[in-house]
């Protein structure tokens, strides 16, 4: 068994939306993400790092969902901020048995645990791009180191595992206080995606203080999911 992630697979079943128009990375995406999950097993765990879908409510993802649902192993989805669709986890947890969409779990203020002892927490994470005032920032900044948090308490003694969509650090920007959390909670690995072609020239992979950073947007890792672990 191994952890992988992957972020930002944007499709589009449903939508006419072809991604080609963000360059030529994304050319036949869909056959890439098929190609690059084909290596793994059923008893593989991969994270998806947000920005799933371009749909815009729950029946608008339906073959997006059975798409990934089709991937090899089981996939834990958390939220990008192209994510529209996404909704209350009670409506999203029926939408996945109304289906039959058995290899797909949500991460959302909860924790995941992943063989004996690591656990796969998360949320979507806070970017500056985002920025529509000092309020604002505050009030989302705030709604997300609370959801971490969760997120983090709710994995107990096991070793911590991050996936946000936003990464925490990106060129010389950070956000202090998802920082802050992966040091108290002594975070062994933080993956995100978001960032795409030319803004994967800032994407930090390395370590800072006691955590590793990894960027796993689609288009930078060629649809191939990482192996965390
Ligand atoms: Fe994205
Ligand atoms: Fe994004």
């Amino acid at each position: 068994m191994s952890l992988y992630a992957i972020g930002d697979l944007h499709l589009s079943f449903a939508a006419d939306k072809p991604m080609d128009v963000f360059g030529p990375a994304w050319e036949n995406h869909v056959e890439k993400l098929r190609e690059g999950f084909s290596t793994l097993g059923e008893e593989d765990v991969c994270v998806l790092c947000g920005d799933i879908s371009w749909g815009m409510d729950l029946p608008g993802v339906r073959e997006d969902f059975r798409f990934i649902d089709g991937l090899p192993g089981r996939k834990i989805i958390l939220k990008g901020n192209h994510d529209l669709w996404w909704t209350s986890m009670t409506k999203m947890t029926a939408f996945l048995e109304e289906n039959g969409f058995s290899t797909i779990s949500f991460l959302h203020n909860n924790a995941w645990p992943y063989g004996e002892n690591a656990a796969i927490c998360g949320t979507r994470g806070w970017f500056y791009e985002e920025s529509r005032g000092e309020n604002h920032d505050k009030k989302m900044i705030a709604r997300e180191v609370l959801r971490l948090e969760a997120s983090l308490k709710a994995a107990g003694d096991r070793e911590k595992y991050v996936f946000l969509h936003y990464p925490p650090k990106y060129g010389n920007y950070l956000c202090p206080e998802i920082l802050e959390l992966l040091r108290t909670y002594d975070v062994k690995t933080c993956c995100s995606g978001h960032l795409h072609a030319e803004s994967l020239r800032w994407a930090f992979n390395g370590w800072y203080e006691h955590t590793r950073h990894l960027c796993v947007s689609g288009d930078g890792i060629g649809f191939r999911p990482c192996k965390i672990l």
